[in-house]
Order: C-alpha cells, then sequence, then structure tokens
C-alpha cells in the first residue's frame, strides 16, 4: 500500500533528524546555532506533526476503525494518538527552552532527550506491530489502497531544511536507549494497552492461533 510505504520511508527521515537533533541538544549553548534550532523545530512541527502523524491519524488510523472495524478509543490507536499528543507536548516544552535559552540550558539536553527517545520508541512500535497489521486487516475489508494528500510548501521545505540537519548534526552511532521490536518493547504495554494480540484479534484468529499451539 502506497501510504504505508510513504509513512515508512517518513519514519526513516523522522529517525535520522531526531538523532541529528541529539547530536545539536549536545553542542555547548555558546556554539549552538539558534537558526539552526529554530530549523530542528519546524522539521518536527510541520514534517513530523503536521504532515506525518496528522495523515496517520486523519487517513490509516480513520480507516482502521470505520473500515476494518477496530477500536480505536483503547488499544493500539488509542496508544499511537496518545503518543502524538504527549510528543506534542513535549515538543511545546523544547520550543519554550530555545526561546528563553540562558536559564533553561540544563533542561534543554534532557527535554530534547526525553523528545527524541519517546519518537524512536514510537517509530519502533509502529513499524514492529501496527504498520505490518494494517495491510491484511483492511485489504480483508476490500481497502487496498487510501488517498492521502501531497507535501505543502512549507512542510517540503521543513523536510529538506531536517536534510541538512541531518549532515551537520551527525546522528550519535551508538545512541544510549534500548531499542526493539514488538508490544514488549512499547511502553503502553500493559498499562494502557493489552497488547495488540488481545486489543485486535478476532475469534477466528485466536482459535487458529490455539490450533497452531495444539499442533492441529
Ligand atoms: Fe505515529
Ligand atoms: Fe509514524
Amino acid at each position: 500500500m502506497t501510504l504505508l510505504d510513504e509513512l515508512h520511508a517518513e519514519h526513516e527521515v523522522i529517525e535520522q533528524v531526531a538523532g541529528a537533533f541529539l547530536t545539536y541538544a549536545a553542542t555547548p549553548a555558546a556554539a549552538r546555532s539558534r537558526d539552526d534550532g529554530a530549523a530542528f523545530l519546524r522539521f518536527f512541527t510541520l514534517y513530523a506533526n503536521h504532515f506525518h502523524h496528522a495523515r496517520e491519524e486523519d487517513t490509516l488510523f480513520v480507516a482502521l476503525r470505520d473500515r476494518a472495524g477496530l477500536p480505536a478509543d483503547r488499544g493500539p490507536i488509542a496508544t499511537m494518538i496518545a503518543d502524538h499528543e504527549r510528543m506534542a507536548g513535549l515538543l511545546a516544552g523544547l520550543a519554550s527552552c530555545l526561546e528563553r535559552r540562558a536559564d533553561a540550558e540544563a533542561r534543554f539536553l534532557e527535554s530534547a532527550t526525553a523528545y527524541v527517545h519517546a519518537l524512536w520508541h514510537h517509530i519502533d512500535a509502529e513499524n514492529s506491530v501496527l504498520f505490518p497489521e494494517c495491510e491484511p486487516r483492511l485489504r480483508r475489508n476490500g481497502v487496498t489502497e487510501l488517498q492521502s494528500r501531497p507535501m505543502t510548501a512549507d512542510e517540503r521545505h521543513a523536510l529538506s531544511e531536517g536534510q541538512a540537519l541531518v549532515a551537520r548534526y551527525p546522528p550519535p552511532a551508538n545512541p544510549d536507549v534500548m531499542r526493539g521490536e514488538g508490544c514488549i518493547m512499547c511502553p503502553a504495554f500493559g498499562v494502557t494497552c493489552r497488547g495488540l494480540e488481545h486489543e485486535w484479534w478476532n475469534e477466528w484468529e485466536w482459535d487458529e492461533f490455539d490450533d497452531r499451539m495444539s499442533g492441529a
């Protein structure tokens, strides 16, 4: 499905720019360019939030709810939407740190790290759990493609600024964070989401699973 391929490709860019942002945040304040800080914020606001997260919510998640009959008020979709909201809040905090840079130095690196790690965990959850489940579930309901919208000029500009920032601030080779695949790596697992199987599987999927486990 074209939309899923696009969202996957967008994750790769967002992941890279997030890594570059860690490098930027670890640069001593006196050597940090304010313009670059503003360009990072534009990338995360316009490209990650307004373009990428918005298309997930208004196109993909809506189709999963309305056409594949999956719940959006709990489980993986609700978890992903809550992540988007939480990350938007973290980003707003970062914007105010950058504005008041003198008195907010210590908090900036901490807040930037929290934001980047949240973004990476979110991307891992979508890549390894949510996205692979979308296509077969939509196809079973007769949906093979989803119409999305093209990037606006501002979003495209934010993307090219983000790509330039990756070249200027190479992401750390071994970031200090545990990453991985599957529900078990998701901070929401067992808290607000019981895991994909318990949230999304229908009766016949459980029957099939039981048959496989019993060797039938
Ligand atoms: Fe997302
Ligand atoms: Fe995403």
